[in-house]
């Protein structure tokens, strides 16, 4: 395993590696980036996992400063992965060059977490667009727990016909059902077993809309996960994946959107 923490010599080793894995990860690593890094050892070719916490994409500052971060224990996961490649920018590093190509903010940033997080996809962008200038990936990897920010990526590439693939994996999951998360060290028990029962009540309430969805009335939904123990709700939506619409019929390929806070932690996902 190689650690870089300068751009120079990390562009010098992958100079001759034709096909490149791209993990990047904000770091506190959990059994949803070990999927994604196994995922990608399964192509030809490197892996290369990035660790930054980028403030950009923050939209606010103790958010950022509260973020969970472990480098030590991280760099224990990815040595026991036997990841090839590990690139650890600086803020300096990492922002102090010119890039190619502009940001392409699709209009889908501007729904569901792009209401509740003034800049956050701008920030997203910005970092993952430098990123690939300046490791040219074959292929990158991306969760889709992050449902819009995957798809915001995907358009940027297509958009600026970036030469990688973009390979979207499955949500992991704890045993109680939530999404494995880097936010979840902030949460006590009680508020784990909360977010347990917003998962289990999302994924019956699913199974139980009738046709006519879009006349659905999400306030009865937003009230009881309030009764759950849930702090604030940003937002719960219903999406066709294709269309990016509200679905009309249950037979449509849909998925139920949800924020929401428990105390001061802010957790997505979509069911
Ligand atoms: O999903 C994340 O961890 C981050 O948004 C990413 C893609 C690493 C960009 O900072």
């Amino acid at each position: 395993m190689k650690i870089f923490k300068s751009k120079h010599k990390l562009k010098e080793e992958i100079s001759n590696i034709k096909n490149i894995s791209f993990v990047p990860t904000m770091g506190g690593l959990h059994k949803g980036h070990i999927s994604l890094i196994k995922k990608s050892q399964n192509f030809k070719g490197k892996t290369l996992v990035s660790i930054f916490v980028n403030p950009k994409q923050f939209n606010e500052k103790k958010d950022f400063l509260n973020y969970p971060r472990d480098l030590k224990k991280d760099l224990k996961i990815l040595k026991h992965l036997k990841v090839d490649l590990i690139y650890l920018p600086s803020l300096k590093d990492i922002f102090s060059f010119k890039v190619k190509n502009k940001i392409f903010l699709d209009k889908f940033s501007k729904k569901l977490c792009g209401r509740s997080r003034k800049g956050h996809f701008k920030g997203v962008l910005n970092i993952v667009n430098r990123f690939l200038e300046l490791i040219k990936p074959k292929y990158i990897f991306l969760g889709i727990k992050d449902f819009q920010q995957s798809h915001l990526i995907s358009k940027h590439i297509l958009k600026r016909k970036i030469n990688t693939k973009v390979i979207i994996c499955n949500t992991i999951r704890e045993k109680n059902g939530v999404a494995y998360s880097t936010r979840n060290n902030n949460l006590n028990n009680n508020q784990f077993k909360i977010a347990s029962k917003v998962i289990k009540y999302l994924k019956n309430k699913k199974r139980l809309v009738k046709n006519k969805i879009s006349n659905l009335n999400l306030y009865d939904f937003k009230k009881d996960l309030m009764n759950l123990g849930v702090t604030k709700i940003d937002y719960i939506e219903f999406y066709n994946l294709k269309t990016l619409k509200r679905p009309k019929s249950k037979k449509e390929n849909f998925k139920i959107f949800i924020a929401f806070y428990l105390n001061k932690t802010r957790l997505i996902d979509n069911i």
